[in-house]
């Protein structure tokens, strides 16, 4: 019943819990943005930084966040009410639907053009294209008014669909389907990038260790790239796992969840670089490289058509299982907070991020002379989003879980009521009370007053 809202919806497996929550993790972020932002900032230098903050920081803030929303019961905003009635702290929920609304007007733009491309590699619209080329059609695309609102469109309501038929019913049988099948898509091509002749200079950027190139930015840079990496800061994880059984071990789930998000952004860079310099091109960055260089180098691989394919497959599965994510938290608080149905809740949050996605769409052709501070609406949303949202949800989330909620609340949800052993949990708490808010202050203060982490 999608309509009872007395009744709450739950995850029905183990399996289902992890799809879930590594889809939502696993995304855009891991595809382009990673294996680019290891390769500029020292390689395997960066890897192991990045590794080391995943699994010092984002494991905690991540238990953190499931052991509010498991112990909540409610959406983002709701959970921490009903952990500290009377008090304010759902107001950092609010900054989390928030977030999930900006996150998906952006995001849902460059899903969408992944659907433009699926539809141009199959209909083999690449072929005999000169780079050159490849960057008009490119550029001409996404400032073009109609097209790319539309796919937008689709995808948004792909997404809405897939929530509308709820947690078990809806998000956790796709996300089973579509973990797996995204997982050997990016084997196919992982093995077909290390193949190519040259492909160890693309490992060697992407692995070899110059530490040379860190600075307190790269550790900066590691951190803001964890966070957006593992879904964290903004209470998708919080309403995932409110519909976590009571036995679900949180501290494995979310060892699990952060490995997966690792290993598939390592394999991210397996399959871009390798291929990237045996083709002896230049690494560009951002939408450049996934949406220009890659066609341009499937377009001369033996079989690049069907890689093109899978590709961009790849990228719209990636998407979409974090989109799901990224709409739930905000139908998850309509639904609960407003006491309507998941219907309507859908069907507004629907409604209402389409409109502000639009505009972000738009920002890249018509309404590109719209700007504040001297950046488009997109780059307003994301900035705003990556920057300021999710680095003050963490440090108020991490606070709250170290300094208020208390030991007793927090030791009883991670040990299930004491049925699970925690020995981590002095150093867990430890890291909740002073290492996590201190980086992350770090972060946040860093990109507010240093412009930006991109
Ligand atoms: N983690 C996703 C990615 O890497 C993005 C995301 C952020 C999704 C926050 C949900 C919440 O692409």
């Amino acid at each position: 019943m999608t309509d009872n809202i007395a009744k709450r919806d739950n995850f029905g497996s183990k399996f289902g819990i992890i799809a879930a929550a590594a889809g939502s993790a696993v995304g855009l972020g891991n595809i382009w943005k990673f294996p680019y932002v290891a390769g500029e900032n020292g390689g395997g230098a960066f890897l192991l930084i990045y590794l080391f903050f995943v699994m010092v920081i984002g494991v905690p803030v991540m238990m953190s966040e499931f052991a509010i929303g498991r112990r909540g019961q409610k959406n983002a905003y709701g959970s921490f009410n009903s952990i500290a009635p009377g008090k304010k702290w759902g107001l950092i929920g609010l900054i989390g639907v928030v977030a999930a609304f900006f996150i998906l007007a952006f995001y849902t733009t460059v899903a969408g053009w992944t659907l433009e491309y699926i539809i141009n590699s199959v209909t083999n619209k690449f072929a005999a294209q000169t780079p050159k080329d490849l960057e008009i059609s490119f550029n001409a695309f996404i400032s073009s008014s109609v097209r790319p609102v539309i796919w937008q469109l689709v995808f948004m309501v792909l997404t809405a669909l897939i929530v509308l038929a709820g947690v078990k019913k809806g998000i956790e049988k796709y996300t089973k389907m579509l973990m797996p099948l995204l997982f050997v898509l990016i084997l196919i091509l992982c093995i077909r990038s290390v193949t190519l002749d040259g492909a160890r200079e693309g490992l060697a950027f992407l692995f070899k260790p110059d530490f040379s190139k860190v600075t307190g930015k790269t550790f900066l840079y590691a951190l803001g790239q964890a966070f957006f990496s593992l879904s964290l800061g903004m209470g998708a994880l919080i309403t995932y796992s409110s519909y976590f059984s009571k036995k679900e071990n949180l501290a494995s789930t979310a060892v699990q969840v952060a490995l997966s998000d690792s290993l598939i952004a390592i394999m991210a860079g397996i399959m871009i670089f390798p291929a990237v310099f045996s083709f002896g091109i230049e690494p560009g960055c951002g939408p450049s490289l996934v949406f220009i260089t890659l066609p341009g180098i499937f377009e001369q691989m033996p079989g690049g058509g069907i890689f093109g394919i899978i590709f961009f497959i790849l990228l719209a599965v990636a998407a979409l299982t974090s989109t799901i994510s990224l709409l739930e938290v905000v139908v998850a608080y309509f639904s609960e907070e407003l006491k309507i149905s998941r219907k309507k809740a859908t069907l507004i949050a629907t409604v209402a991020v389409s409109v502000l996605g639009v505009f972000a769409t738009l920002s890249f052709g018509s309404l590109d002379n719209v700007t504040l501070f001297g950046k488009s609406i997109f780059d307003v949303l994301d900035y705003t989003a990556s920057n300021v949202l999710l680095p003050l949800g963490g440090l108020f989330i991490v606070l709250f879980v170290g300094w208020f909620a208390g030991r007793k609340i927090t030791k009883s949800e991670l040990s299930n009521e004491g049925s699970l052993k925690v020995r981590y949990f002095p150093y867990f708490n430890f890291i909740v009370k002073f290492i996590a808010p201190v980086a992350i202050a770090a972060i946040f203060i860093y990109s507010i007053f240093w412009g930006g982490l991109g």
